[in-house]
C-alpha cells in the first residue's frame, strides 16, 4: 500500500520505518527540514533502539522517503497516518491540539481521491468529531479512523512491528477495509483488532495511560509506606505481583514516571474528565500525579540521607539523563529533574548517559556532562543511578571500576534496578527508594 506518515517525531519516525518493513511504500512528512535530511540519510533525529537500522535498510531502496512537502504525500498515498505532537497547553489545562488540526487542515484540501486519514496522536476526547467536520467540508471522499498508539519509547520499533493489539475507532466498512489492509501482516499473526467507535478509541488510549500511571504511583505509594515502617518494598512488590491479578509489570518502585507522554496525557485527561463531570475519576488521577511529584522529592531526600551531610558543594555523579533506557528522549526525565534539584541545592553534579548527552545538553546547557560513567564518577561522593540503562545495571565490571574512582562508595539507585549484591560485594553502600540501605559485605 502507499502510505504517508505526517509528523516524524518519536512516534512517527519509528512508525514510518515499521510500515516500510511491513512492505508498504512510505512517505514521511515532517516540518523540520533538518530532521528530513537526517532521516533520508538513514539516521533518526534522536536515538531509538533499532530505528537507524530500519532507516538504513529502507531509505536507499526508495521504499521509505521523507519530505517537508505535504502536497507530495497527498498525491502519493492512499492512507495518511497523523502522528504530530499534542503537547500540554501552557496553562496545563488540557492538550494543545493545534498540530493535529493544522496537519488535517493542510492535508484535507489536497485530497482529491478516496483515501483514509488515520489519526494516531493522543488527543482530547472530542477532537475526532472536530476533525470529522473539517474532512466532511474539505475532503468528502476521505474516511477518518482513530487508531491510538500504545508503543513504548525505547521499544518503539519492536512495538510498532509487534503490537499487542490494534485499536481502530471507525464508522464505515471502507475504513475498516483500509485498516485491515495496512496492518495485514500484523493481523495475519493473530494480533487482535479491536474495532470501536472513534470516541471510544479516544477514551481507551487515555484510560490505558491512566492505568499504567496509577500502577506506578500505587507501588510508589507503597514505597512511602515501607520508608515509614522499615519494610522492604522490593519484597512487597515481588510477593504481591505473584498474584496474577496484580502481576510484576510496572511494579518496580522508584522515582516515578516521566517522558513525553504519561505526564502530559494524565494531566490533560484529568482536566478534561473533571470538566465533563467525572469527578471521582479526576480525583483518582490527581492523587496519582501528586504521588508521582512526591517521588522526586523523596529521591532528593534519599540522596541527602545517603550522603549523610548537606549536598551543597558535594560532587555527585548522575548516571542517566533520558527518561527511560533505550531512547535519547529527555522530555520530563526524572533523572534530569533530580540532577537539576541537586544542582539547585549546590551540589556539583556531573551527568553521563550512553545516548542522551546531546539531547540533555541542548535542553540544559547549564549542567556538567561527562563522556563516560567513569569520568562522571571520578571524585564523586555519591553516585546516583537515575536511568536504568543496561550499561549501568548489567555490566558486571562497573561496581569495581567505579569503586576505584570515587571519594566515597555510596550508590543511590532511584530506579531499584541494580543487583545490590554485586555492588555491596565491591564495597558500596546501596540506597534504594522504599528499601532499607544495603551495606558493604564485611
Ligand atoms: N512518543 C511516544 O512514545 C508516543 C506513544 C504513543 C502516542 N504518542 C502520541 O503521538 C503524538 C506524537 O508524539 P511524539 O512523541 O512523536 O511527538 P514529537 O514532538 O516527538 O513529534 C511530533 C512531530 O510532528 C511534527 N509536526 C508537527 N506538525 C506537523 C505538520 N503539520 N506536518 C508535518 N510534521 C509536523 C513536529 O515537527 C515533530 O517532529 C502525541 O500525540 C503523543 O501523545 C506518542
Amino acid at each position: 500500500m502507499r502510505v504517508s506518515v505526517i509528523g516524524c517525531g518519536h512516534l512517527g519516525a519509528p512508525h514510518a520505518a515499521a510500515m516500510a518493513e511491513l512492505g508498504h511504500e512510505v512517505i514521511g512528512v515532517e516540518l523540520d527540514p533538518g530532521t528530513v535530511k537526517r532521516l533520508n540519510g538513514g539516521r533518526g533525529a534522536f536515538y531509538e533502539e533499532g530505528l537507524d537500522a530500519l532507516l538504513q535498510k529502507h531509505t536507499p531502496t526508495g521504499r521509505l522517503r521523507f519530505t517537508t512537502d505535504i502536497a507530495e504525500a497527498a498525491e502519493f498515498a492512499d492512507l495518511h497516518f497523523i502522528c504530530v505532537g499534542t503537547p500540554l497547553r501552557e496553562d496545563g489545562r488540557g492538550y494543545d491540539v493545534s498540530q493535529v488540526l493544522g496537519a488535517v487542515r493542510s492535508l484535507a484540501p489536497l485530497l482529491s481521491r478516496p483515501c483514509t486519514v488515520v489519526g494516531k496522536s493522543t488527543v482530547t476526547v472530542g477532537t475526532v468529531a472536530r476533525l470529522q467536520q473539517i474532512l466532511a467540508a474539505e475532503a468528502p471522499a476521505a474516511e477518518l479512523v482513530w487508531n491510538p498508539e500504545f508503543l513504548r519509547e525505547g521499544h518503539a520499533v519492536a512495538d510498532s512491528l509487534h503490537p499487542d493489539r490494534i485499536v481502530a475507532g471507525l464508522a464505515s466498512p471502507a475504513a475498516r477495509h483500509a485498516i485491515e489492509e495496512v496492518y495485514a501482516p500484523i493481523l495475519a499473526r493473530g494480533t487482535e483488532l479491536v474495532l470501536t467507535d472513534p470516541q471510544t478509541a479516544e477514551v481507551l488510549k487515555s484510560a490505558a495511560n491512566a492505568f499504567l500511571a496509577t500502577k506506578i504511583s500505587f507501588i510508589n505509594a507503597i514505597a512511602e509506606v515501607c520508608e515509614a515502617t522499615g519494610a522492604d518494598v522490593g519484597d512487597v512488590a515481588y510477593a504481591i505481583g505473584l498474584d496474577e491479578r496484580i502481576g510484576h509489570a510496572g511494579m518496580r518502585p522508584g522515582i516515578g514516571f516521566g517522558g513525553g507522554c504519561l505526564p502530559k496525557d494524565i494531566a490533560a485527561f484529568t482536566h478534561r474528565i473533571d470538566e465533563l463531570g467525572a469527578h471521582q475519576a479526576a480525583a483518582l488521577l490527581t492523587a496519582v500525579q501528586d504521588i508521582n511529584a512526591e517521588r522526586l522529592e523523596a529521591a532528593v531526600r534519599l540522596v541527602a540521607t545517603a550522603h549523610a551531610a548537606p549536598v551543597d558543594g558535594a560532587r555527585i555523579a548522575v548516571l542517566g539523563a533520558s527518561f527511560k533506557p533505550g531512547t535519547s528522549d529527555v522530555r520530563s526525565s526524572p533523572a534530569l529533574r533530580l540532577a537539576g534539584r541537586l544542582h539547585q541545592d549546590g551540589a556539583r553534579v556531573v551527568i553521563h548517559d550512553p545516548q542522551a548527552l546531546e539531547a540533555a545538553r541542548a535542553r540544559h546547557p547549564e549542567y556538567t556532562y561527562a563522556a563516560t560513567a567513569e569520568e562522571a564518577a571520578a571524585g564523586a561522593r555519591v553516585v546516583v543511578l537515575g536511568t536504568d540503562w543496561h550499561d549501568y545495571t548489567a555490566d558486571p565490571g562497573l561496581p569495581a571500576a567505579l569503586a576505584r574512582l570515587v571519594e566515597q562508595q555510596v550508590l543511590v539507585d532511584v530506579r531499584n534496578a541494580v543487583n545490590t549484591g554485586a555492588w555491596t560485594g565491591e564495597g558500596w553502600q546501596v540506597w534504594q527508594p522504599g528499601r532499607p540501605p544495603r551495606h558493604p559485605a564485611p
